[in-house]
């Protein structure tokens, strides 16, 4: 999908996700962040909803002796037309022509600042104007959006960690500025979304090796390995799902082999990682799991340690691509997992939207200790965190469960005197085109469900299931995704279970 022209007899470009680099102590503080005014859009309708995959990218700084990874970062976005009470929320198709532009402000070109473009050709195989990424995208351009999904993405942003105004200065949290523009290049909405860019891969900067040609030059035994041909690309030899390099025949993968070989670093703590991981300076690892530090203080409690990352490569695990996941049993659980057989940021939850649309990237699950991180959800909703605020999207507050069954609201409670019994009242309206209340009196505390069945019985939604007390209550039923036709609301309490009729029409 993303045209990744490779050196053809080491890379063929699939997907590139993208980690780690080199030291820098700089301390970078806080420095380039601003609160942001949004801008005067010409219609209230639309929001624009941002976030970066992996919560952080690496990249080396200078590539004259070798490459771990090259500046490369990814940013996605929802286009959502914000719904009313009667209208859900869309997310808007590739056919509807609206597109998004970004730009870094503050943070134009990464040529002075890298002297990746001097070695591109050496190191890729490929011949990149300055300023231009390994896919082709440059520092601003527009996303790109494809038929086949719902969302805008560019892929390998060249970006380094310093800004402009301050090309000494480490700043690994810039944000970007994205603008959604309907087909006739009106101005929708805009927003801003953390670009996160680390430079500390720690070989060197960690005081551990005394600098990177010692490094080539402890390789030099292994056959093939020729100093002379420096700068050296790692992946050439070691598969890297990173940068979709295949590697050689019977060389392992390159996460097998750096975590293994640096498996004596077991301290147990964070900083084994931020060894090479960024980093002391930049830390990566900065989302709400970290601040609350509960059962979970460090990296290893979700990775394993160094060598297990290597060595469960060697038992078959692929890098990058098989990860922890929110829904492990021992975590989260079925109601919180990622789709099957997806990571966290592969998968898609409440309303088809990426897990990432409320919730940021992995290692930045908002509310995060960065305020960048902070700063979209803020300009949404007016406080950090999950966007949890349904009328952000809605318009208003749906009394239907949301994400995850979560509803601020729960059923609307109309009174709580107690009925004199357990029923279903009438639907309306009725026929529905988009929405209708389903009222129904519960008279005695206890379990209580409520579902929409078809009329072979097979339930198309289930609207409650829990414990009510007694009280006179309304739940919310949606008919977009339910054909034309005749519907039972079934309630049942305490027993009992009656119903009431309700017709769908489109
Ligand atoms: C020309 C091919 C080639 C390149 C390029 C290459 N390696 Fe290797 N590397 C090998 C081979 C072959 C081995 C030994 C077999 C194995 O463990 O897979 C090896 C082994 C290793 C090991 C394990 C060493 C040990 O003592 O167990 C590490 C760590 C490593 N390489 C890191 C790197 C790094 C970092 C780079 C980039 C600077 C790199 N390699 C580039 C071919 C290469
Ligand atoms: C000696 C340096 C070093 C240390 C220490 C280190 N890493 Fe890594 N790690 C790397 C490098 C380099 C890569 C990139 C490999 C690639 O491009 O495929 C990487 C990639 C990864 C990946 C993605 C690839 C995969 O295997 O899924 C994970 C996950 C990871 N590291 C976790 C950790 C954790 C957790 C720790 C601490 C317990 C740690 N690493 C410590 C150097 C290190
Ligand atoms: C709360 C659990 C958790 C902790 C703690 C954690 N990770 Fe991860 N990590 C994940 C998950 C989940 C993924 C897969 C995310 C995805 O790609 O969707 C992941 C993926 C990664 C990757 C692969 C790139 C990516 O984002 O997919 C690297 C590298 C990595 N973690 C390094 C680290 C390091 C280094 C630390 C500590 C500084 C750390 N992780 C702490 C859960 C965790
Ligand atoms: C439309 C917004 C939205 C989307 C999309 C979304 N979530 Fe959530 N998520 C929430 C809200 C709201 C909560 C609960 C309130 C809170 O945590 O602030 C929540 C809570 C969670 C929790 C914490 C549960 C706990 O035990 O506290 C996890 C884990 C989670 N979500 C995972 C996911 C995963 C995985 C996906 C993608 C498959 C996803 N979410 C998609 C809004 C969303
Ligand atoms: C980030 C935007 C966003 C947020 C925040 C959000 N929703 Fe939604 N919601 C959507 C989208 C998009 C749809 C899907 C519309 C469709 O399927 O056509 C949807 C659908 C729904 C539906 C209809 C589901 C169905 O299957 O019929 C309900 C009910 C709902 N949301 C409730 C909530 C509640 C309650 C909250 C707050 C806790 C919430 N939503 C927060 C975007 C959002």
């Amino acid at each position: 999908m993303f045209k990744f022209v490779a050196h053809p007899k080491h890379l063929t470009m699939k997907k590139v996700y993208f980690l780690i680099l080199v030291a820098l102590a700089i301390p970078f503080l806080f420095a380039a962040f601003a609160p942001y005014k949004p801008e005067k859009t010409n219609s209230g309708q639309y929001l624009v909803i941002a976030w970066n995959d992996l919560g952080m990218h690496c990249a080396n700084l200078d590539f004259s002796n070798m490459c771990i990874l090259p500046p490369y970062n990814n940013q996605s976005a929802h286009v959502i037309l914000k719904g009313s009470e009667g209208v859900l929320p869309v997310v808007m198709p590739a056919s509807s022509g609206i597109y998004v532009t970004y730009e870094i402000p503050g943070n134009t070109e990464s040529a002075t600042k890298t002297n990746f473009w001097n070695y591109s050709q050496h190191l890729f195989g490929v011949i990149l104007a300055p300023n231009i990424g390994l896919a082709g995208f440059g520092m601003t351009g527009t996303l790109q959006k494809a038929d086949s999904i719902n969302y805008h993405h560019v892929e390998g942003i060249p970006i380094t960690a310093f800004p402009d105004a301050t090309p000494t200065l480490s700043t690994p949290y810039q944000l970007t500025l994205m603008k959604a523009y309907s087909a006739s290049g009106q101005l929708l909405a805009t927003t801003q979304s953390v670009i996160p860019i680390s430079h500390e891969i720690g070989c060197v900067g960690s005081g551990c090796h005394p600098s990177e040609l010692s490094i080539l030059n402890a390789h030099e035994q292994v056959p093939g390995f020729n100093i002379a041909n420096k700068p050296i690309l790692c992946a050439n030899c070691h598969a890297d799902n990173a940068l979709g390099t295949t590697g050689q025949a019977g060389v392992d993968p390159f996460s097998q082999v750096i975590h293994q070989k640096h498996g004596f670093i077991n301290s147990g703590t964070v900083n084994d990682c931020y060894k090479c991981h960024p980093g002391p300076n930049t830390q990566c690892w900065r989302d709400i799991m970290h601040s609350t530090g509960g059962v979970i203080t460090k990296c290893q409690d979700c990775h394993g340690s160094v060598s297990n990352v290597g060595n469960t490569i060697d038992n078959g695990r692929n890098p990058w691509l098989q990860e922890p996941s929110c829904g492990a049993t021992t975590c989260h659980g079925p109601n919180y997992s990622e789709q099957p057989g997806k990571l966290f940021r592969q998968s898609k939850g409440h309303g088809g939207l990426f897990c990432s649309t409320c919730h940021s990237s992995p290692h930045a699950i908002l509310p995060s200790e960065r305020p960048e991180d902070n700063v979209q959800n803020i300009n949404l909703q007016g406080f950090a965190g999950t966007l949890s605020t349904c009328l952000v999207c809605h318009g208003y507050t749906p009394t239907g469960p949301g994400p995850h069954g979560f509803n601020p609201l729960g059923i609307q409670p109309v009174s709580s005197e107690r009925p004199g019994k357990t029923e279903i009242l009438p639907v309306f309206p009725n026929p529905v085109y988009s929405r209708a209340i389903v009222p129904f009196n519960v008279a005695e505390a206890g379990k209580v469900t409520l579902e929409v069945i078809d009329l072979s019985g097979a339930v198309v939604t289930t609207l409650v299931n829990g414990e009510l007390k007694a009280g006179a209550y309304h739940a919310e039923f949606f008919s977009s995704k339910h054909l034309s036709g005749t519907y039972l609301c079934v309630l049942r309490a305490q027993g009992s279970t009656c119903s009431q009729k309700m017709f769908v029409v489109k």
